[in-house]
C-alpha cells in the first residue's frame, strides 16, 4: 500500500513554531518513526507553502498512491479551490490536523476540507497521522 502524506504552509517549521501548540519534534523526524511502525506501508511525503502546488500534488497523486494524508493547515480554513480537488479525485483523503482546531480561535473551527474526505484527525498531535495510516490500513477504501 502506497500512502502520500502531504503537509501545507509553515508545517516546514514544525519543531520551532509554536512547539506549546505543534511540540518540539519536526516533521521528518517523526516520519522515520512512522516509517518504522509501518514497514509495510510505503509512506510518501511532501510540504508546501504554495495553494497551487498542494492542488497539483493532490492531482498527481490521484493516480499514484492508494490514499492521501492532507493536513492542509491554514488553507484548510480557507481553499474552496483545494476542497474540489479532493472532491474530483477518487483517491482517499483523510484530514488531519496536529493542533485540536475546535479548542482555537473561531476561524479555525470550520474545514473546507472535512466534508470532502472519508475522514478527519484534530487533536492528537503527530499521532494523528499514525491514526490515519492505521484507518487506511484497516478499512476497505
Ligand atoms: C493545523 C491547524 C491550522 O489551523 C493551522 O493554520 C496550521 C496547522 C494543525 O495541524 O493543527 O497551520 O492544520
Amino acid at each position: 500500500m502506497k500512502i502520500l502524506i502531504i503537509n501545507g504552509p509553515n508545517l516546514n517549521l514544525l519543531g520551532t513554531r509554536e512547539p506549546q501548540i505543534y511540540g518540539t519534534s519536526n516533521f521528518e523526524n517523526y516520519l522515520g518513526e512512522l516509517r518504522q511502525e509501518f514497514k509495510e506501508i510505503n509512506i510518501d511525503y511532501l510540504q508546501s507553502n504554495h495553494e497551487g502546488d498542494l492542488i497539483d500534488a493532490l492531482q498527481i497523486a490521484a493516480d499514484k498512491v492508494d490514499a492521501v494524508i492532507l493536513n492542509a493547515a491554514a488553507y484548510s480554513h480557507t481553499s474552496i479551490a483545494l476542497a474540489d480537488t479532493v472532491k474530483a479525485i477518487q483517491t482517499p483523503v483523510v484530514e488531519v490536523h496536529i493542533s485540536n482546531i475546535f479548542a482555537r480561535e473561531s476561524f479555525r473551527h470550520h474545514s473546507y476540507l472535512s466534508a470532502v474526505c472519508k475522514a478527519s484527525l484534530s487533536g492528537f498531535g503527530l499521532r494523528g497521522y499514525a491514526m490515519a495510516i492505521y484507518y487506511l490500513k484497516h478499512e476497505n477504501n
